[in-house]
């Protein structure tokens, strides 16, 4: 998968990029990023990007001419979706990540000051996304969210494919409570039924504690899950 960042902080990518499953994913070539910077598209001596609202009010807004030229310059993929990112669009959800991991290529537009130019809005964004309901000084931020999360599903990124399958939201649940060693920690057991080596019991332990889990802390996904006769009883 390739993917494309248009930005005007490019340098904040470094980092984020280079560490952990992102860099595993990059150097098997399994994902390839690259940067451009927005400001590499103006024609002006100070490389101007933003400009005040027509109308009056507060703050400045992104410029049509260098954000469309950026986007413009890069080579598309035949499976390929330019995704702007913006506290106005759909919340991104684990859902919208398996959408995104089909692509060839994701081209990420990170908006920055009040906004971008509508017309540009228009022009270059094929969706628009929000990773929840707060601003953030920048799209750059959510880019990264959305990149972690769909990467992170390409196959063979994660060592045991597996380990996606029960994780929170996968199964429209909150992932089951997790144990590992001491048996006992500073007085805590780890419920027996972990250690009955009962396979079958064990997957409906975990099944009823990510249900009562998910019931307790967010409802809300309930409400569009198939619940078997045995989550019923
Ligand atoms: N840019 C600023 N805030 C954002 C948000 N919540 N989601 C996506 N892009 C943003």
């Amino acid at each position: 998968m390739k993917i494309n960042i248009v930005s005007l902080f490019t340098g904040m990518f470094e980092t984020p990029f280079s560490d952990s499953i992102i860099k595993r994913a990059r150097e098997k070539g399994l994902v390839e990023m690259s940067m451009h910077d927005i400001r590499d598209c103006t024609t002006d001596r100070h490389r101007t990007v933003d400009d005040t609202p027509y109308g009056g009010g507060a703050g400045m807004v992104m410029m049509p001419e260098p954000l469309v030229q950026t986007v413009e310059s890069i080579e598309r993929e035949k499976k390929s979706i330019s995704i702007l990112m913006t506290p106005q669009g759909e919340p991104f959800s684990q859902k919208i990540a398996h959408e995104l991991v089909d692509f060839d290529q994701l081209l990420l537009i990170c908006g920055r000051y009040e906004g971008i130019d509508e017309r540009a809005r228009e022009i270059i964004a094929d969706r628009e996304i929000s990773i929840g309901d707060y601003v953030l000084s920048g799209g750059e931020i959510p880019a990264m969210v959305l990149v972690d999360a769909v990467v992170r599903l390409i196959p063979g990124v994660l060592g045991n494919d597996q380990s996606i399958e029960h994780e929170s939201f996968e199964e429209g649940l909150l992932e089951c409570p997790q144990y590992t060693r001491p048996e006992v920690f500073r007085g805590k057991r780890v419920p027996p039924v972990l250690l009955s080596g009962n396979h079958a019991e064990i997957e409906a332990w975990r099944r009823r504690e990510a249900l009562k889990r998910t019931r307790v802390r967010r409802p809300d996904l309930l409400k569009d899950l198939p619940l078997t006769e045995r989550d019923e009883g």
